[in-house]
């Protein structure tokens, strides 16, 4: 897909001409079709999107994933199928259209209302119980870990901000709202081609994408806020690497070099907020595991932390969670891989794992130069909305806070998405993708919301 060129406009403009919102795909799909689609469910959807209108035939076509005639397709994307198809987005056939990614209404709150957004990705794997295997450069799209970091980072108005792992550019784009400029970083080149694609689309000019891992490909800068839903999944790294949710790095170490790195990136006064999964390993409090991540940097930068442990796993639950969500229940390599996992955890001595968000920040109550770090996530409020995607079963836990700082808006409500939400929106959580979408399940060590 480009972004360079008029598709994203055009296609915008079609989208918007049919409709093709938040609000408008929920009062049509309806609470149980709905619902029945965050399980990954499509028929009672089927049943309520027979109409032939250019709004039900985009809701088939990406959510549903069905396909639909030529004609229906035309006359919700006049004059853009073949060129969407040349695109990647759309397959056709004899007088059928299908799609190839998702393209989905997103509604993010910002200081004027909900901004109506659309955000392709990849198909959400497994619907009606399909093979859910995802390729190793799978983009992820909206998932409920991207809604819960969207929720708890800070909306005050920034000059700089970094979206560190930007997969679909759906933390860039709320970003976007609220800063003047935005740098989103990721490896995985079909990522940057859809975070570029998104922000064209959105006809948001102030995102610069650039590739390249983590800090690297901001080496020397600074920004007022970092949010990052890093590949945080915690696993022996024997298996196929799947780029959304494994960092290649043992254990929880990505989260550890992100918060360890992070005061370095950030202005006097700024955050870094940070879903991630932690270790809990035998014996050590995970606060004080988490605290020794905060030291001083080599440079001397001090940074406060604010960390709340939102629900913990015990390693076989981790690893049901994360097999199911890559799609290995029911494979021959099931109880193999299960094994290795589990054994890995044993050897490392993990007893469980963790989810949550974190925030690192420096405010304006805290000394000049002085970097804060907090990690925070709580109960799911969605202020994001895009229609469901399903997702692994996570249990709330109870949040404890580890904090190093006294500063408590991480976990206020503040101007951000997190408080502006109606119950509607939280009914209206991202489906569940695969893995990363996985909840923020909770494993071993870290809280961790889910990638
Ligand atoms: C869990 S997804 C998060 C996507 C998106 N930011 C969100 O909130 O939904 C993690 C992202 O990190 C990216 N990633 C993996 N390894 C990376 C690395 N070494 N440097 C930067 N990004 C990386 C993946 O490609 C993926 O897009």
């Amino acid at each position: 897909m480009t972004a360079t060129s008029t598709l994203p406009h055009r296609l915008r403009e079609a989208l918007s001409a049919a409709g093709f919102t938040y609000d408008a795909v929920a009062d049509l799909l309806g609470s149980t079709a709905h619902a029945a689609l965050a399980r990954n469910q499509t028929a009672p959807g089927l049943a309520r999107t027979a109409d032939g209108s250019p709004l039900a035939t985009l809701t088939r076509l990406f959510l549903l994933q069905t396909a639909v005639t030529r004609a229906e397709a035309e006359a919700a994307l006049p004059d853009l199928v073949d060129r969407l198809a040349v695109e990647g987005f759309l397959e056709t056939s004899v007088g059928e259209v299908r799609a190839r990614l998702d393209c989905r209404p997103y509604a993010a709150p910002d200081a004027a209302g909900d901004h109506d957004l659309w955000v392709a990705s990849d198909l959400t794997p497994g619907l009606d119980g399909l093979p859910n295997r995802v390729s190793a450069d799978h983009v992820l799209g909206i998932s409920s870990a991207s809604t819960s970091l969207a929720q708890l980072t800070l909306r005050d108005d920034v000059v700089t901000a970094l979206d560190l792992g930007t997969g679909c550019g759906v933390q860039a784009l709320h970003l976007a709202t609220h800063a003047a400029r935005v740098v989103a970083t990721d490896v995985n080149p079909r990522a940057l081609r859809l975070a570029r694609f998104n922000a064209a689309l959105n006809d948001l000019t102030g995102i610069e994408v650039r590739d390249g891992s983590y800090f690297e490909p901001v080496r020397d800068e600074r920004f007022d806020l970092i949010a990052t839903n890093p590949p945080f999944v915690i696993s022996p790294g024997t298996g196929e690497r799947l780029v959304y949710r494994d960092s290649g790095l043992p254990g929880d170490r990505v989260v550890e070099d992100i918060v360890r790195s992070a005061p370095r990136h950030l202005t006097p006064g700024g955050w870094c907020q940070v879903l991630a999964n932690w270790v809990i390993t035998d014996g050590t409090p995970w606060d004080e595991r988490l605290a020794g991540w905060l030291g001083p940097t080599e440079e001397g930068i001090v940074s406060d932390a604010f960390v709340v442990q939102r629900e913990v796993l015990d390693p076989a639950a981790y690893v049901e969670l994360w097999l199911a969500d890559e799609g290995a229940a029911g494979t021959a390599d099931y109880l193999r891989r299960y094994d290795t996992w589990l054994s890995w955890f044993a050897d490392q001595g993990i007893e469980g794992s963790a989810s949550a968000g974190s925030t690192c920040g420096a405010g304006p109550t805290v000394p000049q130069g002085r970097r804060r770090c907090a990690w925070r996530s709580g109960p799911t409020r969605s202020s994001s909305r895009s229609p469901p995607r399903s997702e692994p079963g996570v249990t709330p836990s109870t949040t404890s806070h580890v904090s190093t700082t006294t500063r408590s808006s991480p976990l206020a409500c503040g101007p951000g998405p997190t408080c502006a939400r109606s119950p509607s929106a939280s009914r209206a959580r991202p489906t569940r993708r695969p893995s990363c979408s996985g909840s923020s399940g909770a494993s071993a060590g870290v809280t961790p919301p889910t990638p």
